[in-house]
């Protein structure tokens, strides 16, 4: 027996994991795949609220048709609890501003078919003082479980100092372990960078910024914090730019429609903060147009971002998962302008015509690329753009310098987007060899963020790479850079900010089945000043016309894992499945692909494809010097790729034949060291069939 212990024990010792034990909150507490949408009572009411306004509020939902139009949640904000804990140390109600009791609110909400929000905050005491969560996590959660509460806003106030990923993930924990579906809301304020920590403590959205007020000011000084923030949201997990004010008599309705049409784009919570029993039909109508609503609920594969920026006047666009794009025209500008983008700058380009339908006024309008509009000032022009013409032919089969292509559109910070040069700034062709801390490239573009360059390929390049950092001509410390590739608008992969002198980073971005490409350079830090960015040795490689299919969005025909689960679109987390967090491999983030632990064999159906292409590497999660795998593809007992020993920080890219093949394994083998923190990412990986 004790020798059988032992034996056991050793096993167990060669696949210990990861020494810290796994978070248990990092999938969300709820798992919603459009924006929360709902009213709360904190912008216009206050502290200045009670049952009555409550019960009231989930009526006019009910018979102004917000319900029908997608609004759910009825959120209390702050003022909800007594002064005092009861003598069992439970929250408790105000008794003179909800005598009948949260549970009796809750059923009522529910009656009506809605859902009710509570709040509290990571801290001793809530922003207006009164008691809050902070150590009381277990016995408040169950208090709202028990009550029939739908959402928590957990808010930041009196936190202590103490580490906010720790105090958000108790109560994402806490949540969790009612087993009430409790959607958790951070708000954050934009501290500690919520977007990184919030998916793994149970958010299912965290604020992004501090409070919005009911003016033109705050609303535009909150947009503009939410440029560079559109990597970090993704299905399921939302920025929050704060709640809406429209309908709060502090902006017209022409800036309000700004306001709700910008929020739509962004694919933010839609929390109304009006008095809805009161709402008048202009105000109705803003946040009842179903359009807009649409291009909110819809996760198109990115969080809409700002792609021009011409000062007064800025165009906003996302992608839309039927393939069309929303655009928003603003005009900051204090009189009427024109406001003109294109086609393929909103991440569609490469068809000889497209229908415009204008979301405002439901006008449809045909194009040949130009999306243009007069807009009204501090007003917007919202159209819904759908390719309607025929598409230029595929590039011809080869490899191919994004610096000797032609463009579909390119836009640049400072001067033209170079081809096989640095930036410089000013005018075309003042730069000089594009150089990466040391690292020269003779072909690539030189931009200056923000910048990007849109490529057409046809559906038939599997593969782009590139070499990208701060160019060396810049050495300031405000030159702050993040890569990232979009196809069809859909982000793929993204860098950190790279900063200057460091040294370039391997992009390997698979890409079959996308019509375009768009390289984009963003702000990092510091604004655009200095931000010198290389696309050093971009190229695409092109075979054939195809469609393209990720290895994770596919049914697997089986798949086994050497600690919990494989895992879509995450990282292995080793235990629950879903307990990963972005895949990093190789200093690159990428959106989709396979998480998986050595032990590993993930197999696929590829029948009627033609080639399967991923970068692959150890986890960024995994950086100890034990980390260690052999990434192989085997197609019908062949095996068709093998890849080195790869260790922590190392990728390597793999782009295979598997025409006539019906099965593909994905197999991760330990590289005889122990299977110990072996965990390994078969990162962007997708098929062309
Ligand atoms: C903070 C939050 C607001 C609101 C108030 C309530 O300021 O950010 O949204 O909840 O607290 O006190």
């Amino acid at each position: 027996m004790r020798r059988l212990a032992l034996l056991l024990a050793v096993a167990l010792a060669a696949a210990i994991p990861l020494a810290a034990p796994p978070a248990q909150a990092s999938t969300p507490v709820v798992q919603a795949t459009a924006p929360p949408m709902g009213w709360n009572s904190w912008n216009r009411f206050g502290c200045n609220i009670d049952e009555n306004l409550i019960r009231a509020t989930a009526d006019a939902i009910a018979a102004k048709g917000l319900d029908t139009a997608g609004y759910r949640y009825v959120n209390i904000d702050d003022c909800w609890m007594a002064p005092t804990r009861d003598a069992q140390g439970r929250l408790q109600a105000d008794p003179n501003r909800f005598p009948s009791g949260i549970a009796a609110l809750a059923a009522y909400v529910h009656n009506k078919g809605l859902k009710l929000g509570i709040y509290s905050s990571a801290g001793t005491a809530t922003c207006q003082g009164l008691p809050a969560s902070l150590d009381h996590e277990a016995v408040d959660a169950q208090s709202w479980a028990s009550w029939g509460v739908d959402l928590l806003k957990y808010d930041n106030c009196n936190n202590q100092g103490r580490p906010a990923i720790e105090r958000y993930r108790a109560m994402g924990d806490a949540l969790k372990a009612t087993g009430r579906p409790i959607l958790y809301s951070l708000c954050n304020w934009g501290l500690d960078s919520p977007w990184v920590f919030g998916p793994n403590v149970g958010g299912t959205m965290w604020r992004t910024t501090g409070d919005i007020s009911d003016s033109w000011g705050s609303m535009t000084g909150i947009l503009d914090q939410q440029h560079g923030l559109e990597p970090f949201a993704r299905k399921g997990g939302f920025n929050d730019p704060d709640m809406l004010e429209v309908g709060n008599g502090g902006m017209t309705t022409t800036e309000y429609t700004a306001h709700f049409s910008l929020w739509a784009l962004l694919n933010a919570p839609l929390l109304l903060g009006n008095d809805l029993r009161s709402v008048n039909d202009t105000n109705l109508a803003i946040v009842k147009n179903a359009d807009v609503v649409a291009v909110d609920q819809d996760w198109g594969g990115s969080q809409g971002r700002r792609v021009r920026d011409d000062g007064d006047t800025e165009v906003w666009a996302k992608p839309m998962s039927d393939g069309s794009a929303a655009v928003v025209l603003f005009n900051r500008g204090a009189a009427t302008a024109t406001v003109t983008t294109s086609a393929a700058e909103v991440g569609l380009g490469g068809s000889s015509g497209y229908s415009l339908k204008n979301l405002w006024t439901g006008a449809t309008s045909t194009s040949t690329g130009t999306v243009s509009g007069s807009v009204a000032s501090h007003g917007v022009v919202m159209y819904r753009v759908t390719r309607s013409g025929t598409t230029l032919a595929a590039p011809a089969a080869g490899t191919y310098q994004v610096g000797d292509m032609s463009w579909l559109a390119s836009t640049n910070g400072w001067g033209p987007a170079e081809r096989n040069r640095s930036n410089k700034e000013q005018a075309a062709g003042d730069g000089t060899t594009l150089t990466v801390n040391g690292t020269t490239y003779a072909k690539g573009v030189g931009v200056h963020a923000n910048s990007s360059v849109h490529l057409w390929l046809g559906r038939a390049c599997p593969l782009f790479t590139a070499q990208v950092g701060i160019d060396d001509e810049v050495a300031d410390a405000k030159a702050g850079v993040r890569f990232q590739v979009y196809g069809d608008g859909k982000l793929l992969a993204y860098t950190d900010v790279k900063t200057a002198s460091q040294g370039p980073t391997t992009l390997t971005v698979p890409t079959a089945g996308y019509a375009t490409l768009e390289l984009f350079a963003g702000d990092g830090h510091g604004g655009i000043d200095y931000d010198h960015g290389d696309w050093g040795a971009a190229t695409v490689t092109c075979t054939s016309a195809g469609t393209g299919t990720y290895a994770s969005d596919l049914a697997w025909s089986s798949s086994s894992n050497g600690w919990g689960a494989a895992e879509r679109d995450q990282s292995n987390g080793e235990t629950a499945t879903g307990d990963g967090v972005v895949q990093v491999v190789g200093a690159v983030s990428h959106v989709k692909g396979i998480g998986a632990h050595a032990g590993s064999d993930v197999a696929l159906p590829v029948g009627g494809c033609q080639r399967f292409t991923a970068v692959v590497g150890i986890d960024g999660e995994a950086t100890s010097a034990a980390a260690s795998a052999v990434f192989s593809v085997v197609a019908d007992g062949v095996t068709l790729w093998t890849s080195p020993v790869l260790r922590a920080g190392a990728a390597a890219a793999v782009d295979v034949g598997v025409a006539g093949r019906s099965t593909l394994h994905l197999v991760l083998t330990d590289a005889g060291d122990g299977n110990a923190y072996d965990h390994g990412d078969w990162a962007g990986a997708r098929l062309s069939c």
